[in-house]
């Protein structure tokens, strides 16, 4: 039988990228899917290639948050799997820059969505199935991302509510961890940011790679963990054998080649 043969699960930010890797994974593995995102044509699109549903949700919205958890588990008759994933960089290294709209939209996609997604899920995930929540966090959720501070500030934060809220939903049978890929071949990297990093030793990882640690760190059992995914190494639990210490050169000197003038930091 499948990993997830009857389970049902919602993504954010399932239109592109991680997340359309994850939605495929769950999908093969059995699970009911529904992708929730603002990009309204390639989320029904990847809805339509799984069997699955499409809900529009702008994730900073917390009345667009409940409307559209309400209408997936009432689709899909329950919630079992809810994977917060959307996310997007300012676009911005200079603070001085960063305008109260722009600071606003970034934390609203990548910080205000995981205490909505989180509160919507646990209200209807049940008990007695118990559930699994899953955030999107990053390395600049572990190390200094001096390319978007706003953005490396918002990775923290997520891992902060994910350790903060883990034994406390574990005690209720629910999981919650934190997902933290280094550099990903998605549309969030360009074309050009991704033949740079590669051109100097640092390949990047496939969405592939993250959706099946996802996968793992799913049907894990364990709560408030973070799931390091680097490449050429296998997803691990930090603190369970791994360490920050055990990629640190390795990042160090990958963040080195970000924070070099010439890298074409993908703008928002
Ligand atoms: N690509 C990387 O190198 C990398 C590394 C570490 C972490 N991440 C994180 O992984 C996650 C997925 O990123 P990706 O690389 O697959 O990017 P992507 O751009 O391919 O996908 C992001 C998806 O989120 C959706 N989205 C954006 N804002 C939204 C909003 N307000 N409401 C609903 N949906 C919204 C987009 O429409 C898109 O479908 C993000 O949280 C990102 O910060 C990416």
């Amino acid at each position: 039988m499948n990993a997830l043969e009857g389970r049902r699960a919602l993504i954010t930010g399932g239109a592109s990228g991680i997340g359309l890797a994850t939605v495929r994974l769950l999908a093969a593995e059995g699970a009911r899917v529904t992708i929730a995102d603002i990009d309204e044509s390639a989320g029904l699109t990847a809805a339509a290639e799984v069997g699955g549903s499409f809900v529009r949700i702008d994730v900073a919205d917390a009345d667009q948050v409940r409307a559209g958890f309400d209408q997936a588990a009432s689709a899909m008759d329950g919630l079992d799997i809810v994977y917060l994933n959307a996310g997007a960089g300012t676009g911005e290294t200079d603070i001085a820059a960063v305008t109260d709209e722009r600071y606003r939209r970034a934390l609203g996609v990548n910080v205000d969505q995981f205490v909505y997604g989180i509160r919507e899920a646990v209200r209807l995930m049940e008990p007695d199935r118990g559930g699994s929540i899953l955030a999107t966090s990053g390395l600049a959720g572990l190390f200094p991302y001096v390319q978007d501070p706003v953005y490396c500030m918002a990775k923290h934060a997520v891992i902060g509510l994910v350790r903060g809220l883990g034994p406390t939903l574990a005690a209720r049978g629910i999981t919650v961890n934190a997902i933290c890929p280094g550099m990903v071949e998605t549309p969030l990297m360009s074309a050009e940011a991704t033949a740079f990093l590669s051109a100097r030793g640092f390949p990047l990882l496939k969405p592939a790679e993250i959706a099946e640690a996802a996968l793992a760190a799913i049907t894990s059992g364990g709560s408030g963990e973070c799931w390091l995914c680097q490449p050429g190494m296998p997803a691990g639990v930090l603190g369970d054998g791994l360490t920050l210490a055990d990629v640190e050169e390795h990042v160090n000197r990958m963040m080195a080649v970000l924070a070099s003038p010439e890298f074409p930091y993908p703008k928002s």
